[in-house]
C-alpha cells in the first residue's frame, strides 16, 4: 500500500495532511526519514509518525441497506450521498462498488480496497446482481426469453448479456444481471414496453443483504464475506 494511504487510513488524517507531514520530515520507515508519499509499505515495515509507531491499517468493507433518496456518489447534487449514512472516520475514502439509482433501494457494498470493488463491478468476474422489480403493468412470460437472449437498449451498441428473470407475481419479478449498464433493469423493462415502479437489490455474488439492516443502516462485512468475492 502507498505510504500516504497507509498513514491516512491508520490515523484518520487526510492525504493532504499526511503529505504535509511527509514534507516536514515527521515520518520514518524502518528508521529512515521518508518523504515519498508513493513509497510502498507492507506489514513488515516499521512506520513511525512524530515518534509514534503506526499499526498497519485494515481496509474497511461495508454493506449498506440503501434507502430511497440517496446517491451512490461522492458528489452531492440535489440528493445526499450514501457515504453520509456510514458513520466512520473518513467515509470519503471508500469506493462504492456498483451504484444504485437515487430511487433504488437495497444492497450497496463499499471498501477502501479499490481492487476488491473492481472485482465486483467488472463483468469479467460474472458476479450476479439480484434485484426485485415491481412493474407498472403485468409481466409477460415472453420477457423470460427476452432477458435470456439479450435486449437492445436505446443508444447502445450490443445486446445486453444473458440475464435471468423469474416471475414471482403478476407485477413482481426477480432479475439477475451479470453486468451493470446505466439504469439497466429499468431500460430492459422499458424496451419491452413496461415500467419499473420499484427496484431493490438483494445480493451481489455470494453476499446477501442482511435482513437485520433497516433502510439506512450498515454493518462491516465478515472476513468470510470479504473472501467470498476474491474466491468467486
Ligand atoms: N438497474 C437500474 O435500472 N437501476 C439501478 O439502480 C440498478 C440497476
Amino acid at each position: 500500500m502507498r505510504l500516504d494511504k497507509y498513514l491516512a487510513q491508520a490515523t484518520g488524517y487526510s492525504r493532504k495532511d499526511v503529505k504535509r507531514m511527509l514534507h516536514s520530515e515527521e515520518v520514518s520507515v524502518n528508521g529512515e526519514i521518508e518523504r515519498n508519499a508513493a513509497r510502498h509499505v507492507s506489514d513488515e515495515d516499521e512506520v513511525v509518525l512524530d515518534g509514534y509507531q503506526i499499526d498497519t491499517p485494515r481496509d474497511r468493507f461495508i454493506m449498506l441497506n440503501k434507502p430511497e433518496g440517496y446517491v451512490c456518489s461522492h458528489d452531492e447534487g440535489s440528493h445526499p450521498s450514501v457515504l453520509g449514512l456510514v458513520d466512520i472516520p473518513r467515509p470519503e475514502n471508500l469506493t462504492i462498488a456498483g451504484r444504485l439509482d437515487v430511487d433504488t433501494t437495497g444492497l450497496v457494498l463499499m471498501s477502501d480496497d479499490g481492487q476488491w470493488c473492481h472485482r465486483i463491478t467488472s463483468p469479467r468476474h460474472k458476479l450476479g446482481k439480484v434485484y426485485e422489480a415491481t412493474l407498472a403493468d403485468p409481466i409477460d412470460e415472453s420477457y423470460i426469453k427476452a432477458f435470456e437472449k439479450g435486449i437492445q437498449l436505446n443508444g447502445e451498441k450490443g445486446l445486453t448479456k444473458p440475464a435471468e428473470l423469474e416471475i414471482l407475481d403478476s407485477h413482481l419479478a426477480r432479475v439477475v444481471l451479470f453486468e451493470g449498464r446505466y439504469h439497466q433493469v429499468k431500460r430492459m423493462f422499458a424496451a419491452l414496453g413496461n415500467r419499473v415502479d420499484e427496484l431493490h437489490r438483494l445480493s451481489i455474488g455470494p453476499i446477501e443483504l442482511d435482513e437485520m439492516l433497516n433502510p439506512g443502516e450498515w454493518r462491516e462485512l465478515s472476513d468470510e464475506e470479504v473472501a467470498s468475492i476474491l474466491n468467486g
